[in-house]
């Protein structure tokens, strides 16, 4: 089960001098993670995730109806849709928090919740956490091994390693709720990918993040992707980065769902922008599209 931090609603005051992605980070990331990345890249285009129509709700209120759709080991899944049309929940879903109504979940390939890193999205509340960043970053590598809560060696130099990725090491003696919302943010970001051997996922990840340092998250997110295989669904608004690295697109509407190739979605956007949300039939016939859910107003 997943770590669920909670935090207040951040600023944008990132601090300017820490950088993402330093130099030479990579390379000791490698040597750390080797043999999960290893694994991880043996089984690049495996299903790990099918979703076979579920529908979720909260007291009777339907969010998602009727929804499906797969995932396979080294995507770059990217839900986009309105505020409120269920993307936060369904994440909930998947990672076994929110349990649906009806359809399933089944988890292949020998994919384990704990091989999931998370970084949930910012919120209200408890941005007073009192523990140190290290503390916090240490804490995603419980669950990467048969040792309960007992952290080794090789768990230190994780995180350790992912600190320094997120340019947060000179930070790491600091306590988390004297830090900014940005240096939260790598905080966090840092902790999901001690605990992310074979999925990261992340909700909104550049919110609270200066351009320079959303576009560094960005990238850093790419190379996690393409050099280990780590497949990332990651919830945004931002839709111009999610056409520039997506390869899979679900697009969460009231009414009607999009599921396909980002290619596919470009051209499903520019249809909607034509004609709101065109007309089913348009792509219907193509094994490319997918499109589910019924009328939930
Ligand atoms: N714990 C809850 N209890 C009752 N209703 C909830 C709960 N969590 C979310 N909802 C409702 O479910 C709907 C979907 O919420 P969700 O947080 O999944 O949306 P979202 O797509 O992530 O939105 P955003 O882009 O604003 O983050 C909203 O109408 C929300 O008010
Ligand atoms: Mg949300």
């Amino acid at each position: 089960m997943p770590f669920v931090f909670k935090s207040k609603k951040i600023s944008a005051d990132t601090e300017k001098e820490t950088k993402i992605h330093p130099a030479g980070a990579w390379k000791n990331y490698s040597k750390v993670r080797r043999i999960n990345a290893e694994q991880c890249r043996n089984q690049i285009g495996n299903k790990i995730i099918d979703v076979e129509n579920i529908s979720l709700s909260y007291e009777n209120k339907a969010v998602v109806n009727n929804l499906s759709f797969q995932v396979y080991q080294g995507d770059y899944f990217c839900i986009v849709g309105e505020n409120g049309s269920g993307k936060t929940t369904l994440l909930d879903a998947l990672l076994g928090l929110k349990k649906p109504d009806c359809g399933k979940i089944d988890l292949l390939d020998s994919l384990k919740r704990n091989d999931i890193g998370f970084l949930p999205q910012h919120t209200e509340v408890q941005r007073d956490f009192p523990a140190t960043v290290f503390e916090i970053v240490m804490s995603g590598c419980i669950g990467r091994h048969s040792k309960g809560p007992f952290l080794s060696k090789n768990d230190r130099q994780t995180a350790f390693t992912n600190m320094e990725k997120l340019g947060i090491t000179s930070l790491s003696s600091r306590s988390y709720r004297e830090l900014s919302g940005g240096q939260q943010q790598r905080v966090l970001l840092a902790r999901a990918l001690c605990s992310a051997t074979r999925v990261l996922m992340l909700d909104e990840p550049v919110t609270g993040l200066d351009p320079k340092a959303a576009s560094d998250m960005y990238s850093l997110v790419h190379d996690i992707n393409k050099k280990e295989g780590i497949t990332i669904i990651m919830i945004s608004h931002d839709i111009s980065s999610v056409l520039k690295y997506a390869s899979h697109v679900l697009c969460l509407d009231r009414s009607k769902y999009f599921f396909g190739p980002v290619e596919n979605f470009i051209k499903y956007r520019d249809k909607a922008c034509e004609k709101q949300y065109g007309d089913d039939a348009l792509y219907g016939n193509s094994d490319a599209y997918k499109f589910g859910g019924t009328d939930i107003n």
